[in-house]
């Protein structure tokens, strides 16, 4: 299994790329099940999570075709049939995501059957909403032996009122809804920008969606789909990482590839702490040379502080002056972190959703153990201010969703090595799947 050596105090100064967003990538994958054209998909991220998919789709028939070379970051997928509309339990344990297939099968195949997600480290993340949604929608659903099997003749468009906002749930139900019967409305959607950039591959497929990004989306459904081309929208967590990265090792980081308009709660919050930033149309420049204050800080939808951003933030809290109060608000159990960095010295404690972080503790070298994807990032961020050389077991969550990190990180001088089994990370020929 893979770690990260990380030898802190450098201070990272340069410029940096931003990918695609694993979080855009994955449902428009998943909408390539919509049609049997091809659909090019550009901008996406080689991550893990991506292979998962790639995986997921192939298993159902679909041909999945990686770019090489200059196009290393275009797919082609083409689902001329889905001989098995299925999202095993082996594939849905790795990547909860996977679910996001459960809609756009049962539009499109009529049939789809999907292995129902377990628990996770971050809390118990269920699919009720989906399963309610779809069947707003007419489909027929049955639970057994830990898979969901959806049927219809076809889907029938309805109003969805979603009890409580999901950003998959969102994105599952926008792809049913393109191929129903008529009109369906749905309300309290997720806002989110990758719901957006969906809706926009939908439409260019030929659907008629309106309102995407926006609480309330409404899709007259069409016959038929067809192919498109989509460059997938930079990757938000991934910006605002390295901008966090920036200040905490009072560096000077352009990050470029990016666009600030979905930084704007991360940015307004980093003011507030005292970071200095510029931004043009897609890069943010951080100098992160002024001292920090402590400021509280609560996770909510978009376009609110995102939760994928909290581990991150703690360990800028834990160089902030004073006490920062952060409370989690999305997930139940997202708090793993916290434990790992208070190894490395932080002084933080747990009440409930809420972390209280007091400031500011010198970090010091530890190994740690990674506990999902964002906490990941948080041990990376504070291993770069730490005195001595941290090792970060686990990495493998790291690789599900940011690509070529610690390549990256040393292209501006961060001390960061891999050591132990390397994990395939590039296509250097043309795959098929
Ligand atoms: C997505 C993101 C993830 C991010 C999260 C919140 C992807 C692939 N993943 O995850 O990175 O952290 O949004 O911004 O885009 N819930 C239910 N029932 C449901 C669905 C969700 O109760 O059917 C609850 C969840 O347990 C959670 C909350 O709703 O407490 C929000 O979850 P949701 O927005 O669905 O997260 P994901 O879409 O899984």
């Amino acid at each position: 299994m893979d770690k990260l050596v990380i030898r802190g105090g450098e201070p990272l100064l340069g410029t940096i790329r931003v990918s695609g967003a694993k979080n855009a990538a994955l449902p428009c994958m998943a909408a390539a099940l919509l049609t049997d054209e091809p659909v090019i998909l550009e901008n996406i991220p080689q991550v893990r999570d991506i292979e998962t998919t790639r995986n997921l789709l192939a298993a159902m028939g679909a041909e999945v075709e990686l770019g090489y070379g200059r196009a290393q970051h275009r797919t082609t997928i083409h689902c001329k049939t889905l001989a098995a509309p299925e999202a095993s339990y082996e594939l849905v344990k790795t990547m909860r995501a996977s679910t996001l297939v459960l809609g756009p099968l049962v539009a499109r195949c009529g049939h789809a059957r999907v292995s129902l997600p377990g628990g996770c480290a971050i809390g118990s993340r269920p699919i009720d909403l989906h399963i309610k949604g779809l069947e707003r929608l007419g489909a027929k659903i049955t639970q057994d032996h830990g898979y969901v099997e959806a049927t219809t003749q076809r889907l029938k468009g309805a109003e969805i009122v979603f009890d409580k906002i999901t950003v998959t749930g969102t994105e599952d139900l926008l792809m049913a809804a393109t191929l129903a019967e008529g009109e369906t409305i749905m309300r309290n959607c997720a806002r989110e920008p990758e719901v957006a950039d969906l809706a926009a591959l939908l439409n260019k497929m030929g659907a008629k969606i309106e309102g995407a990004g926006t609480s309330t989306v409404r899709v007259q459904g069409v016959t038929k789909l067809h192919g498109a081309r989509h460059r997938i929208i930079p990757d938000r967590i991934e910006a605002g990482t390295f901008i966090i990265a920036a200040v905490l090792t009072a560096g000077d980081l352009n990050i470029t590839g990016c666009d600030p308009q979905h930084l704007g709660a991360l940015m307004a919050k980093l003011a507030e702490v005292g970071v200095k930033s510029k931004q043009n149309s897609d890069s943010v420049r951080v100098m992160g040379d002024n001292p920090l204050t402590a400021s509280d800080m609560v996770t909510e939808e978009y376009p609110g502080f995102p939760t994928d951003m909290q581990a991150q933030f703690m360990a800028l809290a834990t160089q902030a002056e004073g006490t920062s109060i952060i409370t989690e608000n999305i997930f139940e159990n997202r708090f793993m972190h916290a434990q790992e960095l208070t190894r490395m010295g932080a002084n933080i404690k747990i009440e409930g959703c809420r972390a209280i972080v007091r400031g500011r503790s010198p970090l010091s070298a530890a190994a740690v153990l990674a506990s999902d994807l964002r906490a990941s990032a948080s041990l990376v961020l504070a291993a770069l201010v730490a005195d001595g050389e941290t090792i970060i077991d686990r990495v493998y969550h790291l690789d599900r969703g940011y690509e070529n990190i610690e390549e990256k990180l040393r292209g501006v001088g961060a001390q960061i090595r891999r050591i132990g089994e390397m994990l395939p990370r590039k296509a250097a020929t043309p795959a098929r799947a």
